[in-house]
């Protein structure tokens, strides 16, 4: 039996941050609408206290999209709680997400007070959201680099005070894997009153560790991961909903499972690319343009022989139509036949060997050559 890992997607909260990419409400309601079709179990919808739009887009968002949870964030003050709890009045299912730092270099230099005072404030804050909405998340910031004795008696006093999740964002990506899985082991072992919560991780780019340390945390025993669409967000990013999903699709063996429909995870990346005027990088995993293009001999003509020798999940498994063959000065006859006879030409060996010659000719001058060139080529044999 496999165990469910919530998807809680922050592309509207903390991807919609990146400079440039800000939505308006009706925008935002349209990757909302798409994000529950692919079957997150949370959108973070925004930051309400933050503009009076982001505030109108978690209503409006709260009316229109009903079946996964609509969380909207707030820091750990009373004016953040408020806000937040208003522009949740008509979630069928609302979630306030506060929280503070926990790390000392936030609690001394961004706040400029003590552990024991941000304890007080935690407290204070989840007593003050559990009046507005029953599910109230408390986010640990900076916990990536938090001390570990601290994190733990910060994680205890919110679940006693109400917390329903806690997340234990490494806001900075400082974290490597095995340190990140660590601290959630060491949490599960270490806070009374553990399971009277979901465990959160929430993860950052900064070092490309992200969905590395999202499996982590997932395999020390948290059950939500927060993502994002492409992995935007702040400086480097958030992890990536599409590598989560696949990592755990791919590698069944792990016991896990989301809610998901994988087969939607293309069109939402298009999607989210054009809202959010962010392209796609070309050997992004799973969405990138290259994730399913062969270009060299080798791997065509293995390829070829059949998929699973460079495939290890089907393009339609993430709703792209199908597997790329791109020609170019490195590949192969093989390759060079296969398109041929997609294009309906069929040659001897001979022929081909001659015609290959011409293909590396053209191919050395061109960065990629398109079916119109190889008809040009095959015409000129077929004429001949
Ligand atoms: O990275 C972070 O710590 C955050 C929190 C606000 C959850 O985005
Ligand atoms: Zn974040």
């Amino acid at each position: 039996m496999s165990q469910r890992v919530q998807i809680f997607d922050t592309t509207l909260r903390d991807g919609e941050q990146v400079p440039g990419s800000q939505l308006t409400t009706e925008e935002k309601i349209i990757v909302a609408t798409q994000l529950e079709k692919l079957g997150v179990d949370v959108i973070e919808a925004g930051f309400p206290i933050s503009s009076p739009g982001d505030f109108r887009s978690v209503m409006e968002i709260s009316k229109a999209v009903r079946e996964p949870i609509i969380c909207a964030l707030s820091r750990a003050v009373t004016g953040d709680i408020d806000a937040a709890g208003d522009a949740l009045q008509f979630a069928k299912r609302g979630r306030i997400h506060t929280g503070i730092g926990s790390s000392d270099i936030h609690i001394q230099h961004k706040f400029n007070t003590t552990r024991e005072k941000i304890i007080e404030r935690a407290i204070a804050a989840t007593k003050y959201a559990k009046t507005k909405v029953e599910d109230v998340e408390f986010y640990c910031e900076d916990a990536g680099r938090a001390d570990l004795v601290f994190l733990a008696q910060l994680v205890e006093a919110v679940i006693a005070a109400g917390a329903t999740v806690v997340n234990i964002p490494d806001t900075t990506g400082y974290c490597l894997p095995e340190e990140y899985g660590a601290k959630i082991k060491y949490i599960f072992e270490n806070v009374k009153g553990i399971h009277n919560a979901t465990i959160s991780i929430h993860c950052h780019n900064d070092l490309g560790l992200a969905t590395a340390n999202s499996l982590a945390g997932i395999r020390e025993g948290a059950r939500q991961v927060e993502v994002t669409m492409n992995g935007i967000g702040e400086r480097a990013g958030n992890t990536s909903l599409e590598e989560v999903v696949m990592a755990l699709n791919v590698h069944k063996e792990l016991g896990y499972e989301t809610g998901v429909n994988s087969q939607l995870i293309y069109p939402t990346s298009q999607l989210v690319s054009k809202m959010m005027r962010m392209p796609v990088q070309a050997n992004k995993a799973i969405v990138g343009r290259n994730a399913f293009a062969h270009s060299s001999g080798i791997h065509q003509d293995g390829f070829l022989k059949n998929t699973l020798n460079y495939e290890i999940m089907n393009p339609q498994d993430v709703g792209v139509d199908k597997s790329d063959i791109v020609l170019t000065a490195r590949s192969g006859r093989h390759a060079l036949k296969h398109r041929l006879e997609l294009l309906g030409f069929t040659f001897e060996k001979a022929i081909l060997d001659d015609l290959y010659k011409k293909f590396l000719d053209v191919a050395d001058l061109k960065k990629e050559v398109n079916d119109k060139d190889l008809v040009d080529l095959a015409r000129t044999v077929v004429i001949a």
